[in-house]
């Protein structure tokens, strides 16, 4: 029993042919693009993006966003160079099983419930605060007691002790008993997602620019400084480690842009559409970020995104920097970031159920998982315990710490996969690869350092989280994975 062996390709493709039988090839290179900034565009740009100008890098996060938009190009297309010549539905636990072995699958998949039901739980958080700001500033009634709407671990200006979120537990468990349902957004109802969170990015863009305060974006790069927050953890400000810093934060609005290559059985010519999929949603983001970015950090001084522009800052900016006439503007991104926030959440959950179900049904995770409804015929087990799980995260820790540990985790995603494109190279040089990553090694490599970069910056409370998340991982494996694995107990 070793547990470096591989699945074998043609099992895996039988399995995703009788699986995913009947899946039409509909998708084309725009409507991946559209999927990928579907699933883009949500807490990280409208939430992050301030808390990384606040923490890290002042107007400089603008810097940050072409740093963590590299690392994802390079590690986008290593992502593509795999999921074309394995183009079937998965995730990069499915494409290590296959080429690296299952412990590496299963490192892979422990880590990616950092990336979708961590992340979930940051979305979750981020909707939470919106919804605040939809009760006073669009309904015009009480906020939720901030005890009711805030983790234990938070205090707020006025000295209020947080409880749990229940906002925040409130969707994910909505969200998740609609895919319980069975309920997929319509690409119907992506398409006009997409459009409404492109559009509000463009008004903020277009409209703010006009009240941009040079003050606040002097000096551009802050003097290197120290900043401690709330939780007494110190954050290195300004200069190039507050850019790295701040990349690794805003690293989470660019997280979805790998689900493009989940679909790749329902694509028209995979091969050529899937690295225009990825890589044309992460450039139009990309563009909107920088000057979203600079926008928002040319509204307001710093210090308003520490203390009372802190949560839903997108918003209290308007409200702050352009006054009342624009409220409008600012109820009209509340209310549309309230639906583009449930989309992300949906997309990371139902990404979150099919790695559980695969890994369920390799047995590397109870089998349970991996069950359907008898009515529904979804993996509602899988749904259950990942409701569990992000249930606990959105109630009882803060959005910081759980956003930063979706980045950490992500990135070491990225990582390894940047790795398995040199490995596979040498292993497996005949492989059909109908996308091929430029130049590698030299793409995967520098894809490895500019993740580890950001990961660095993240800080040393942020590794010492995914070490300890990773040794939990490392200990259920050798404890149960390795001993229940399908692939293991087989016979030869
Ligand atoms: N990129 C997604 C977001 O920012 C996860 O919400």
């Amino acid at each position: 029993m070793s547990i470096w062996k591989r699945k074998p390709l043609d099992l895996l493709l039988a399995e995703a042919a009788d699986s995913e039988k009947g899946l039409k090839r509909t998708l084309t290179a725009w409507s991946l693009v559209a999927l990928g900034i579907g699933a883009i565009i949500g807490a990280g740009l409208f939430v992050r993006t301030a808390t990384a100008a606040a923490q890290s890098a002042g107007p400089s996060v603008t810097i940050a966003f072409v740093v963590a938009a590299i690392g994802c190009a390079l590690a986008g297309l290593c992502y593509a160079e795999l999921s074309s010549s394995i183009p079937i539905s998965g995730s990069a636990y499915t494409y290590t099983y296959a080429t690296m072995g299952e412990f590496l699958a299963w490192i892979i998949g422990w880590d990616l419930i950092l990336e979708y039901a961590v992340g979930a739980a940051t979305v979750g958080i981020a909707w939470s605060e919106y919804l605040n700001n939809l009760l006073t500033n669009v309904l015009h009634v009480d906020p939720i007691p901030y005890a009711l709407c805030h983790s234990p671990f938070q205090t707020s200006l006025t000295g209020e002790q947080g409880m749990i979120n229940l906002p925040a537990l409130f969707i994910v468990t909505v969200i998740s008993l609609l895919l319980i349902k069975g309920i997929h957004e319509s690409a119907v109802v992506n398409s006009i997602i997409v459009v409404v969170k492109v559009l509000i990015v463009i008004l903020i863009i277009v409209v703010g620019w006009h009240f941009i305060n040079p003050a606040n974006h002097t000096p551009y790069i802050p003097p290197t400084d120290v900043f401690v927050d709330e939780h007494g953890v110190g954050h290195a400000y300004g200069g190039i480690m507050g850019i790295l810093g701040a990349a690794g934060t805003v690293f989470f609005a660019f997280i979805g842009f790998d689900a493009v290559s989940t679909a790749a059985q329902e694509t028209i010519n995979p091969k050529k559409n899937m690295p225009i999929g990825i890589l044309g949603s992460l450039a139009v983001c990309t563009v909107l970020y920088i000057l979203f970015g600079h926008v928002l950090t040319g509204l307001e001084p710093v210090e308003f995104f520490r203390t009372s522009g802190k949560e839903a800052s997108v918003a209290n900016a308007i409200i702050h920097a352009m006054g009342e006439s624009y409220n409008w503007l600012a109820q009209f991104i509340t209310i549309a970031i309230l639906a583009g926030f449930s989309s992300v959440i949906l997309v990371m959950l139902l990404g979150q159920s099919r790695v559980f179900y695969s890994m369920g049904k390799d047995g590397l995770l109870p089998k349970a998982f991996s069950d359907l409804h008898p009515k529904y015929k979804t993996p509602y087990k899988a749904n259950l315990a990942i409701l569990v799980i992000v249930g606990a995260f959105a109630a009882f820790i803060p959005g910081d710490i759980v956003g930063d540990m979706t980045s950490i985790g992500t990135l070491f995603a990225f990582v390894l996969v940047c790795i398995s494109v040199v490995i596979l190279r040498k292993k497996e040089p005949n492989m059909v690869r109908e996308f091929k990553t430029p130049f590698v090694p030299f793409v995967p490599l520098l894809g490895v350092f500019v993740c580890c970069a950001m990961m660095y910056g993240l800080g040393w409370t942020n590794w010492l989280r995914l070490f300890v998340w990773m040794a939990l991982g490392v200990i259920f494996y050798f404890f149960y994975g390795k001993k229940n694995s399908r692939l293991n107990n087989s016979k030869e």
